[in-house]
């Protein structure tokens, strides 16, 4: 993972690279953004669903930094005051406070653009078709029907008592649908057929939520200098978590039944998916 992490810095530095114009402020604010933090695991997913199908790391990056920019867009606008209002992400001061408000919402949009020109270019599949399913699977994930509506119902949900149901709902889109698609990406890359692929699909359902549930419970649990972001925010907030509906106890029991039922799916891959095999453990045992 660290491999991977390492591989993404250097690409995104490379996609970074500032003009010489007033322009550059926003270049700044995105590097700022989405260089030297992150665990990466967006792209560590699409880079070991590839590997299923003998797609080699270096194919895999380019989809994996498209994930990761857009990841990182989305949580850039997650920070904003009109949203979650942290001042912290990534152990510093999140990208409105160390430039501003203004300067936060065109680098966040900067990065979602440019997941999309990395996708489109001919380095990333030389195959049209394979290039032109990437970006409409990541369309689908990123957009309103996926991460941003999830991000709109979180927002909504602050006001509602909430049952599991909508928390299910909510974590699937806003933080599920990016992974999914991570370890979709990774399926179209390999061309893998419909069954591999649904296996994934249910995979990576489990995953994303189990991922969510574990950030849920850092916020609750974990120390501010450990996540690098502020902590027990999410109940004061009135956050519609299953930490917050369920527990803490209950909470730990669903994460770790939905690892259990991810590892579950990959049967069919055997050795050859003992990487994701411990995504999966790792999104519930993480501290960071
Ligand atoms: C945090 O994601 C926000 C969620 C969608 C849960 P990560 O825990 O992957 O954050 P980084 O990229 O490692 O900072
Ligand atoms: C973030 O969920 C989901 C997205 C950014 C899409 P949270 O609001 O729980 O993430 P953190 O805890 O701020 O990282
Ligand atoms: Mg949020
Ligand atoms: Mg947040
Ligand atoms: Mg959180």
């Amino acid at each position: 993972m660290s491999r991977c992490a390492d591989a993404v810095e250097l690409f995104l530095n490379k996609m970074l690279t500032a003009p010489k114009g007033m322009e550059s402020t926003v270049f700044e604010a995105m590097r700022y953004s989405s260089l030297g933090g992150g665990k990466r695991i967006r792209p560590f997913l699409v880079q070991e669903c590839a590997r299923l199908f003998g797609i080699s790391d270096c194919r895999a990056i380019r989809a994996g930094a498209a994930v990761e920019l857009i990841h990182c867009y989305s949580l850039i606008h997650d920070d904003l005051p009109a949203m979650d209002n942290d001042d912290f992400r990534r152990g510093k001061l999140a990208c409105h406070i160390a430039f501003d408000e203004a300067t936060a919402v065109l680098a966040g949009d900067g990065l979602l653009t440019l997941a999309f020109e990395v996708l489109g270019h001919k380095d990333t599949h030389p195959d049209g078709n394979v290039r032109s399913d990437l970006i409409y699977s990541l369309s689908q994930a990123a957009g309103a029907r996926g991460m941003v509506g999830g991000q709109m119902i979180d927002l909504m949900a602050e006001k509602l008592d909430a049952d599991i149901s909508l928390i299910s709902r909510i974590q699937r889109l806003k933080t599920g649908a990016l992974i999914s698609y991570a370890c979709e990406a990774g399926a179209i890359l390999g061309k893998a057929t419909d069954e591999q692929k649904k296996s994934l699909r249910l995979y990576s359902d489990d995953v994303g939520l189990a991922f969510q549930i574990k950030d849920d419970l850092l916020d609750m649990l974990g120390k501010a200098e450990d996540v690098g972001k502020a902590t027990r925010k999410d109940a004061d907030a009135g956050k519609a978590t299953f930490v917050g509906l369920l527990g803490v106890r209950e909470a730990q029991q669903r994460a770790e039944a939905l690892c259990k039922q991810a590892i579950s799916q990959l049967e069919m891959f055997d050795e050859k998916a003992s990487n994701l095999r411990r995504i999966a453990r790792f999104a519930i045992e993480r501290q960071t």
